[in-house]
Order: structure tokens, then sequence, then C-alpha cells
């Protein structure tokens, strides 16, 4: 069984989660950058304008056959009740056709079912299958105790 981890995070939560995941599954972490300057307070400003429009941003990441793996976590901070622009442009640029996915996102207290459902309609809409998604409130929290729970009660 080999599974692939894609995430973008701008402050690491994301990033913890997926490496919760990778360490359970044993699986390879694929990290999406967005070119386009997202920190500071005006970062945060663009980043919840470009979400809300679903913008295309330019992004760097390593390239892989989606094909290739057994199961593919996506993972992406929930931005203004929305994926982040880089997540979207990962989908959209990419195969996903015959692949089997898990979404996950992670936020502040809400927007999250948004957020999974604009993702999953996208992976579904080029031929993918969603097998099971889930939303981590993360304000506050443990996130590796969070990422834990959340997996004992995954589908796969
Ligand atoms: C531009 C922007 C917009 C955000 N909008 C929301 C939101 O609508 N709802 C929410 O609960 N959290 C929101 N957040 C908080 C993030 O979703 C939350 O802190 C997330 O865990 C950050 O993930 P990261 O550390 O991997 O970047 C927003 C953060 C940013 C930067």
């Amino acid at each position: 069984m080999t599974d692939l981890i894609i995430y973008y995070s701008r402050t690491n939560n994301t990033k913890l989660v997926a490496e919760g995941i990778a360490k359970k599954f044993d699986a390879k972490l694929l990290e999406v950058k967005d070119k386009q300057k997202r920190s500071g307070i005006l970062g945060f400003v663009k980043g919840g304008y470009d979400s809300i429009r679903e913008k295309d941003t330019e992004i760097e990441y390593e390239k892989v056959d989606l094909k290739d793996y057994d199961n593919i976590f996506i993972g992406t901070p929930v931005w203004a009740s929305k994926p982040t622009p880089a997540i979207l442009q990962f989908i959209k640029e990419n195969e996903f056709s015959g692949t089997k996915c898990v979404t996950f996102a992670t936020m502040m207290g809400s927007g999250g079912e948004t957020t999974i459902s604009v993702i999953n309609n996208m992976i579904i809409s080029q031929g993918g299958t969603v097998k099971d998604s889930f939303i981590l409130a993360v304000k506050n929290k443990d996130i590796e105790e969070l990422t834990n729970e959340a997996l004992a009660d995954l589908e796969l």
C-alpha cells in the first residue's frame, strides 16, 4: 500500500496534520508551495480575496504520477470558507481520473464544509473518487491528538 499526502500550509497547522497522516500510513509527503506572497497582513487579506474568487495562482511542487498511489490525501487550510488557491491550483493542474482521495481541511471554527465540498466536487468532476473527508477545528487544540482521532474514524 502506497499513499500520498498532498498539502498546502501557511502557518503549519495543515502541515502538522499531513505529517501525522504520513507517520500513521508511512506515506509520502508532497508540499504545494504558493509563489504568491501569502505572509503578513497583506498576504492574509489577498489570500482571503483570492480564495473567495477561486483565483488561479502559480505553485511549485514535486511532480508525481497520482496513479502510482493507492490513496491520495489532500489537505488545505480554510480561507474565507474556501480552499486555498494553491490546493485548488494543484487539483486543476493534475490528472485525478481513477484516483481514490481523502480530503481534509484545518480551520479556526467555520467554513470547513464549503471548503471540502468545493474540493470534492472538483476531484469528482475530474473522474476521481472521494472515499472520505474530515475537518479539524484546531483553535487551542492538540493537533496531533485531533489528527489521530480523525484517522481512527476514517473509512478507507
Ligand atoms: C486568509 C485566511 C482566511 C481564513 N479564513 C478562515 C475561515 O473562513 N474560517 C476559519 O475557521 N478559519 C479561517 N482561517 C484560519 C485558518 O483556516 C486556520 O488557522 C488554519 O488551520 C491554518 O492552516 P495552516 O497553519 O496550515 O496555514 C483563515 C486564515 C487565513 C490566512
